[in-house]
């Protein structure tokens, strides 16, 4: 069973979007919203339709999927590393779908708004050809805060939906 073949039609022109980028993944699109209302969970439906292999932990070329903390842990095991550094840059330049997870959710380090700045003007160069796909809980101020103004401005080149739909996760009085 596929992760598309469970996602339920709320909210419904949300939907439409994940499923049309999902089908033809062009551009950018950056997925905003509070905890818990479906970023992932969209953004993994998007991966699982475009990655050939799906192995945990590993990605192709195709298609990557990273969330922010595992994006920082493999810049700091590259740090002074030039050729993994230059490697990193151009597959996450080039791969046909790159989706970064809940961008923002820590503050990120120097070198990984420097990443980000690069592979992010590569990828806009581009975007005809390849997807980019952000998910965060930021808005656009604290995006802009956080990340500068060219990194916010390619991101949100593309399509922008901000989801503002409840927590879906089940809650238990503590
Ligand atoms: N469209 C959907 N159809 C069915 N189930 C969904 C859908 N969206 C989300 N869910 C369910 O809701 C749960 C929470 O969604 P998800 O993890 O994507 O939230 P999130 O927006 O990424 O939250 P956070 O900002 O905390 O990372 C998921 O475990 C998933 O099972
Ligand atoms: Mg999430």
């Amino acid at each position: 069973m596929k992760l598309i073949d469970d996602l339920d039609e709320k909210p419904q022109e949300f939907i439409e979007m994940v499923k049309n980028y999902a089908n033809n993944p062009k551009g950018f699109f950056l997925i905003a919203g509070s905890n818990g209302n479906g970023k992932s969970y969209s953004a993994r439906c998007i991966y699982e339709e475009n990655a050939r292999f799906i192995l945990p932990d590993h990605d192709n070329d195709e298609a990557i999927f990273i969330k922010h903390d595992d994006l920082k842990d493999l810049l700091t095991e590259t740090f002074n590393q030039w050729s993994s550094l230059s490697y990193l840059k151009e597959t996450y330049s080039k791969t046909k779908l790159l989706i970064i997870d809940d961008l923002g959710c820590r503050a990120p380090t120097e070198q990984m708004i420097g990443f980000l700045h690069s592979i992010l003007d590569n990828r806009f160069e581009d975007r005809s050809d390849i997807a980019t796909l952000i998910t965060t809980n930021l808005n656009a101020k604290e995006f802009a805060s956080k990340f500068g103004d060219a990194i916010l401005s390619r991101c949100s080149s593309g399509l922008k939906y901000r989801l503002d739909s409840p927590d879906r996760r089940p809650h238990d009085q503590f």
